[in-house]
């Protein structure tokens, strides 16, 4: 019998995505390779008296459809919290989507066809690519680090560029002040959307914040932001994954795109969602929780490198990062193959994240990441022991 078919992209998802998601089902392992808060830091008394008031305050706006781009009162919000002496922000700059991750989808929508090209910071956000691999597009990969790094060269030709400038997902880099202020200035000259992807923008466990790419770009302009930069932010990290919000901060004119976009995708995003996340804002949870989070994730932080340091120097090279979520550490030993260790690691009781599923073309074997911010010190450490024993086990099955 000839079977129904699916569409061809589907045949281009990686396995280890799927050992991935199933291994999350096994208690007996130490997950270090999501990218998970600590359900410890949601502060779940005041949220619960949140959602309760905000079924019986706002039963129409809760309950029933929204408008497409989101709740006025929220919109308001996020443009004042965004706005700089620099940088001037209106409800018209601003869509909430359903999280970070459908903002990145609506791109794909309202900026690709099939052979589009990206310039993608690399490597680059799995779920990034995940959401426009339907669309099929052509990559560039854009090494920020890389001295020779020419930004309006990388952003010749393609739809948009895609970057994480604070503390990448994967690699926890941070972008310099320098090489922010090179994209913003090569995304106008040569007209190309920059999509600034900010879901860790809060989490600086040393030294001050840098500008946004966004507030940069605001810099000389008059009026409401009409530049090339599209911002994307999230509740997720700051506050809880569970609701869902983001919003994207862009040009009127990709607003409204975006917005014809999520009309077919999902026509509003919760209305309850919205409410909760504007009284957290209005109320100033997100700001009072802050650095409890902070000093949680510094301490975990500071107890990965410290077991990393003790355990892996000998096979990884890593930078300790200052902020987010992620080391990243890299194979001294190019046998060392990452989705290799990645099996052993599974046997080892213990999962992290090859490099091969952040690579656009899928080819970099070398580096893993690893999730310093759900577990406790002590699973941190013993979660290293074994990936040391798994890193062992992977070379001796190498020789
Ligand atoms: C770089 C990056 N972008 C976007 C997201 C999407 O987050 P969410 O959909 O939870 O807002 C994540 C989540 O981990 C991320 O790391």
């Amino acid at each position: 019998m000839q079977r129904p078919a699916f569409a061809r992209w589907l045949a281009q998802t990686n396995d280890v995505t799927q050992i991935f998601l199933s291994a999350g089902q096994r208690p007996d392992l130490i997950n270090m390779a999501g990218g998970l808060p600590d359900p410890a830091v949601w502060p779940v008394a005041e949220l619960s008296a949140f959602a309760a008031s905000a079924v019986s305050d706002h039963p129409t706006e809760t309950l029933g459809y929204g408008p497409i781009e989101g709740l006025p009162a929220l919109r308001d919000a996020l443009a004042a919290r965004f706005s700089t002496p620099e940088l001037t922000l209106t409800r018209a700059n601003i869509l909430i989507t359903t999280g970070g991750m459908q903002a990145l989808d609506l791109i794909g929508k309202v900026l690709l066809e099939e052979g589009s090209l990206i310039a993608a910071q690399t490597p680059a956000y799995l779920g990034a690519l995940d959401a426009w691999r339907p669309h099929a597009p052509r990559y560039r990969t854009m090494r920020l680090e890389d001295p020779d790094f020419a930004p309006a060269t990388a952003f010749a030709g393609a739809q948009f560029a895609y970057t994480v400038p604070n503390f990448s997902n994967p690699t926890g880099r941070l972008v310099g002040l320098d090489s922010r202020r090179a994209m913003v200035a090569a995304a106008e000259t040569t007209g190309t959307w920059l999509v600034e992807d900010d879901p860790y923008g809060a989490l600086y466990y040393d030294g001050a914040p840098l500008p946004r790419m966004l507030t940069l770009s605001g810099v000389g302009q008059t009026g409401t932001y009409a530049g090339p930069v599209v911002y994307l932010g999230t509740l997720s990290k700051e506050l809880a994954p569970g609701f869902r919000i983001g919003w994207i901060i862009a040009a009127p004119e990709m607003i409204a795109a975006l917005t014809a976009a999520k009309q077919g995708a999902d026509m509003c995003t919760s209305g309850l969602c919205q409410q909760i996340a504007l009284k957290a804002f209005e109320s100033g949870l997100t700001d009072r929780i802050l650095p409890d989070i902070l000093s949680l994730y510094r301490s975990r932080r500071d107890a990965l490198g410290d077991a990393m340091a003790s355990h892996l120097a000998a096979h990884l090279d890593w930078q300790v990062p200052v902020g987010g979520m992620f080391f990243w550490a890299t194979a001294k030993d190019p046998a060392l193959d990452t989705d290799r260790l990645l099996r052993q690691a599974l046997k080892h009781g213990v999962c992290i994240t090859p490099s091969s599923v952040f690579d656009p073309h899928g080819e970099d074997r070398r580096s893993i990441r690893i999730n310093f911010t759900l577990n406790a010190p002590e699973r941190l450490a013993e979660g290293i022991r074994r990936l040391a024993n798994a890193i062992e086990a992977t070379l001796a099955q190498t020789d």
